[in-house]
């Protein structure tokens, strides 16, 4: 006679098309990490509701299969396929919404984006980071303070955005120069900094690949309203990762990766008379200008 094996008690029950994320996630009994365990049972309950609510075909199963592993394959050092799908799919702003529930005043946060660089140069106040000169000249200038109002003095602000034809440096080795459209700069004792720029342009996010197929097939455009990029680090204060948006974009109302706030859209004005802060400074007269003040929170 075939003796039968007792199963443990979270082995036992068939899996059946009722009981489906019950007996899977039972399985993780023996798991050490109840934030990973915790985790995991919501994914295993959330994707196992889509298949019941969906009732996808063995082939569209397939198809997702393999989306999934074209999004793998095409990943390198340069470019991560997938937290672009993260980011077109509004992923990464949710992430960053329950990560900065912050004290009002704070300036508001949105994506990072895959186009930051680690070692961009430090520059002086008032330094043009367009070192190309193409493209309409722009001051940015404003203060760092914190939610009572009083300035940070030594605050960094890493700054990256596009050229006027909606291009990042890295995105054009060889035809930009390194480094271009890219600066740290620091505030001053009044916790104030200004930098000389060029107004930044509209641009697709890298498309070319499975999350650019994906937007195809949602009826979704690719495009990112311009902005300039900022991350603003203090000692002792919650550093913050945003955005100015143009005002007068054309996909300011439908940006690719969800990160536009009306909290970050900049008054950018046309220069009517030369500003003072350029006074003595070698380069471009700004044409445009926008004042942008960042708010900081204690860490
Ligand atoms: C960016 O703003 O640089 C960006 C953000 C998300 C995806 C692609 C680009
Ligand atoms: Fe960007």
């Amino acid at each position: 006679m075939a003796s039968t094996a007792q199963p443990a008690a979270h082995e036992s029950g068939y899996f059946t098309e009722e009981n489906s994320a019950d007996v899977v996630i039972a399985r993780m009994a023996g798991a050490k990490d109840p934030r990973f365990v915790a985790l995991m049972s919501s994914l295993i309950r959330h994707l196992h509701a889509v298949v019941k609510e969906i009732e996808p075909t063995q082939a569209e199963w397939m198809a997702a299969i393999d989306f999934l592993t074209r999004t793998g394959q095409i990943c390198s050092d340069w470019r991560q396929e997938f937290i672009l799908l993260s980011d077109v799919l509004g992923i990464s702003m949710l992430v960053d919404a329950v990560n900065n529930r912050k004290p009002s005043g704070a300036t508001e946060t949105t994506v990072l984006g895959p186009f930051h660089v680690s070692d961009a140069p430090r520059r002086p106040h008032g330094f043009d980071i367009c070192l190309d000169g193409k493209g309409e000249p722009l001051l940015v200038s404003g203060r760092v303070t914190d939610t009572e109002g009083r300035p940070v003095a030594g605050a960094l602000l890493d700054v990256w955005q596009t050229n006027d034809e909606g291009f990042y440096d890295v995105q054009q080795k060889g035809i930009q120069p390194d480094m271009n459209l890219r600066g740290i700069f620091a505030t001053d004792a009044d916790g104030r900094y200004w930098f000389r720029s060029s107004k930044p342009r509209h641009y697709p996010i890298p498309d070319d690949g499975p999350v650019g197929q994906l937007l195809a097939a949602m009826g979704r455009h690719p495009y990112r309203p311009a902005h300039i990029h900022f991350i603003v680090a203090a000692q002792g204060y919650a550093p913050i990762t945003t955005h100015i948006f143009t005002p007068d974009c054309p996909y300011l109302h439908s940006d690719a990766v969800f990160g536009v706030k009306a909290s970050l859209i900049g008054d950018f004005r046309r220069v009517e008379a030369p500003p003072a802060l350029t006074a003595g400074q070698p380069g471009r007269q700004p044409e445009w200008e926008v004042v942008t003040d960042f708010v900081l929170s204690r860490a």
